[in-house]
């Protein structure tokens, strides 16, 4: 059975990137001419789900009428001849997917926002995918590749991939049982942000999650940990101890657009990959070989 529901969690403030986030939300800012939310809509779409949950604020209604309909632009650009734009603004989210929101009124953490999408989620296995994290594959999304596994397999499974050591401590870390397939190895333990001297390996995890219902519980028994916050990972540890949850490691590029060094490289890329922008951009990047002026 696929997974149909996907949880996104969107209630963070996106401090990094104030004061661009002061009036919108960090996933509403664009890569190229689409905001990150679209792409991961998009890689759970193409996964499977059929309803998205998105776990959010108040203060972020953007993204939720970023799924619905506008009716006055689309009879503007309607009137205006502009049926490829229309087409793409229609088609931002295919007929068939539901998106539902719950709110995180407070800041308690990743795992406390996965716990608020317990109704919604109810008593079957679910994904969760963190916009933060945008992944490249020219055929398979992340998502898609980890359903395959899972179809297979039937257990949880995390994405994870190789960090600089040094990098260990913005990241969940795993350790991983001994034996198994290269890439697809069963994990013995799993903490959030060690200290690089503390880390079990260099093997982070990524924002992609296949996940069964249990976890809800385990989440309603997890406290406080790394940063004072409910950590998702903490239920993951939990979890292990009863039943088997795999580390998948897939094909792709990753960008951790929670950080503008990423954002900035996303946008590069996806600008290279994308054929409208893709002479142009060459084109003044080659007029400009030399740094910009400070
Ligand atoms: C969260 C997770 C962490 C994961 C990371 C991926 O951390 O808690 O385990 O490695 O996302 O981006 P955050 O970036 O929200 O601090």
């Amino acid at each position: 059975m696929p997974i149909k529901k996907y949880v996104l969690p969107v209630a963070g403030l996106g401090t990094r990137f104030l004061p661009a986030t002061k009036a919108i939300p960090k996933e509403m800012l664009p890569i190229v001419d689409k905001p990150l939310i679209q792409y991961v809509v998009e890689e759970a779409v193409e996964a499977g789900a059929t309803e998205i949950i998105l776990v959010t604020h108040p203060s972020k209604r953007a993204l939720e009428d970023h799924f619905d309909i506008n009716v006055e632009l689309e009879r503007t650009l309607e009137k205006k001849g502009k049926t490829q734009l229309l087409e793409r603004v229609r088609t931002i989210l295919p007929e068939n997917i539901r998106v539902a929101a719950v709110r995180q009124h407070e800041p308690l953490g990743l795992g406390h926002a996965v716990l608020c999408a317990k109704e919604l989620v109810g008593n079957e296995p679910f994904g969760v995918i963190l916009p933060d994290v945008l992944i490249h594959h020219p055929q398979r999304g992340c998502m898609a590749q980890m359903m395959k596994v899972y179809q297979q397999l039937g257990h949880s499974i995390i994405a994870v991939e190789p960090v600089a050591h040094d990098q260990v401590d913005k990241y969940g870390i795993v350790s991983l049982e001994a034996g198994g397939e290269e890439g697809l190895r069963q994990l013995s333990g799993i903490v959030e942000k060690p200290t690089p001297e503390n880390a079990p390996s260099n093997l982070s995890v990524v924002g992609r999650y296949i996940l069964p219902p249990r976890v809800m519980q385990l989440l309603e028994q997890t406290t406080p940990g790394s940063g004072g916050e409910i950590q998702l990972t903490d239920a993951i540890a939990a979890l292990i101890q009863e039943e088997p949850v795999y580390a998948y490691t897939f094909e792709g590029t990753s960008y951790d657009c929670g950080n503008k060094q990423g954002f900035l490289r996303a946008n590069i890329d996806y600008g290279l990959r994308d054929p409208e922008t893709r002479e142009g951009l060459l084109q003044q990047m080659s007029v400009q070989s030399h740094s910009p002026d400070r």
